[in-house]
């Protein structure tokens, strides 16, 4: 429903019953919402109302206000799409109108929206995939290891420019290997972007490590190079030292690595680059995942591409990422029985997933290419809607826009951004609010944060006021053009109201 046919529901009570059917057929919604100026909806009139009304002899010059009193069936704002659906089931009805707090209506649920969600970020598969997995079943390679692990490790690698690579079970696992190969142990700090997904710095803990949380930068929201030096010489003036820094990539695109790098560097500190988010992005022509001593890709099923579940460690030093093998399979020696000295894992990529990795690795600048139209279809149809400030794609950067993300601009930007997520979760269409950082998370409650500037939390602005919007590759010109159509509506509600 358009924001013009939205404002074509409403017909004044005076109207005609035979204004209300000619308007009735032409927005072809099955129901008009009868109020006046101020918007408080008096009643419903559907096609029902207007076929009784004829079959009970009402003329039809006779105006609305005439027909039977019928109190209309209303959910408030802050109704889900469950409690909307199931009162739509009780009263056997296809429309619920939501109204304010002031009663008066602001937006219409349908039936037709529930069989219609919109997701987040959902598989897409490409040509080849299910033969690349028939070849697994054809070959009997279905155990772990096998042709495909070998070819996907050695396909990702040559895509981001990396001499090896290791292929894991998870993003997570390979988070895990990654900060184990760099020595991380118990006592250790390391280094993390605030702004994440959880896994990012669970490993630390894990091993027994402490975070140390580095806010972002206020424009491309990846870690901030003034917090990260402030970090490291606080460390300095205690006497400290990390022993790794996990720079996350968000949502597609790389972080600032030309700033952090140097200032890693002079302090020693290896980077673990945590690019599950940001594969096919490029930065100052470079792929993303090249920068880090290593670096983590996951192929869950919301990435860019997917294995359903997995991900990959790679590096340029062979002897790492062997080593990140040999731990992945449970660390068993090189002997006839089962001898093992290290602590190992079972962490290894399937072959028969490896052969979807390798279907999808080759349809990635397809997906890179159509998340970007997705990205700025969004921008320009609501580029008249200043509240909203994307994620910027700073100079040097290419991003994959992974997802579309976006703070809102707003006096109260969490109950603003919760106002727009309902609305849409209201219409079936999936989007989330920007990750909660770490420093945040009841998790890490107590751990140390350096802030972008003293008194400037930007991760905590971004989670506050962010959201994520439907962004897979998959979707069709129509939903894409239903969601904008809801954004324009659920941003003029918040303006309104927030
Ligand atoms: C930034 C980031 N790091 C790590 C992960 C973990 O990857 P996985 O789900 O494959 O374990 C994800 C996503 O899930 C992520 O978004």
């Amino acid at each position: 429903m358009s924001p013009a046919s939205f404002e074509s529901l409403f017909i004044a009570p005076d109207a005609s019953l035979h204004d209300a059917l000619a308007r009735l057929d032409a927005n072809a919604q099955g129901i008009l919402l009868v109020a006046g100026h101020d918007r408080r909806l008096a009643r419903t009139v559907t096609d029902g109302d207007l076929r009784r009304a004829a079959l009970g002899g009402i003329p039809a010059s006779t105006s609305l206000e005439a027909l039977p009193a019928k109190a209309p069936l209303t959910a408030g704002l802050h109704t889900t799409l469950a409690e909307v659906l199931a009162a739509m089931d009780d009263a056997r009805i296809d429309h619920m109108p939501i109204v304010d707090a002031a009663g008066r209506a602001v937006d219409l649920i349908t039936r037709r929206e529930l069989s219609q969600r919109v997701y987040l970020s959902s598989p897409h598969l490409g040509d080849d995939e299910a033969t690349l997995v028939q070849e697994a079943f054809s070959s009997n390679w279905i155990a772990p290891l096998g042709p495909h692990v070998d070819a996907f490790e050695r396909e990702l690698a040559a895509r981001v420019g990396v001499a090896h690579a290791a292929a894991t079970s998870s993003g997570t696992a390979a988070l895990h290997l990654g900060l184990r190969l760099l020595g991380v142990g118990p006592g250790d700090i390391v280094l993390c972007s605030s702004l994440t997904f959880v896994a990012s710095a669970n490993p630390i803990r894990q091993l027994g490590a402490t975070p140390l949380f580095v806010d972002s930068e206020p424009a491309g929201w990846n870690m901030s190079a003034q917090a990260l030096q402030r970090a490291l010489d606080t460390l300095q003036a205690d006497g400290l030292r990390a022993k790794a820094a996990v720079v996350v990539n968000l949502y597609g695109q790389s972080a600032e690595m030309d700033a952090l790098l140097p200032l890693l560097e002079a302090a020693g500190v290896p980077v673990l680059e945590d690019a599950a988010e940001s594969l096919g992005a490029t930065y100052r022509g470079r792929p993303s995942g090249s920068f880090g001593h290593l670096a983590v890709f996951s192929f869950n099923g919301n990435k860019i591409i997917t294995t359903s579940g997995g991900g990959m460690l790679v590096g340029n030093d062979a002897d790492l990422i062997q080593h990140a093998r040999r731990l992945s399979t449970q660390a068993r020696e090189p002997a006839r029985h089962y001898e093992h000295v290290e602590d190992g894992y079972n962490y290894r990529l399937s072959n028969v997933l490896a052969g979807i990795g390798r279907g999808q690795l080759r349809v990635l600048d397809q997906r890179v290419e159509r998340r970007r139209e997705v990205f700025s279809h969004y921008r320009q149809a609501l580029a008249d809607h200043p509240e909203v400030r994307w994620m910027a794609e700073p100079p040097g950067h290419v991003s994959t826009r992974w997802l579309s993300a976006f703070r809102l601009e707003h006096a109260h930007p969490s109950r603003a951004r919760d106002m727009l997520l309902d609305f849409l979760e209201r219409h079936n269409v999936e989007a989330r609010p920007v990750w909660k950082p770490m420093h945040l998370q009841p998790l890490y409650a107590g751990a140390r944060y350096i802030e972008h500037a003293p008194g400037q939390d930007v991760s905590r602005a971004l989670f506050e006021g962010g959201i994520c919007l439907p962004s897979g590759s998959n979707l069709e010109p129509a939903q894409l053009a239903r969601v904008t159509t809801l954004l324009r509506r659920g941003l003029d509600l918040v303006r309104g109201g927030a």
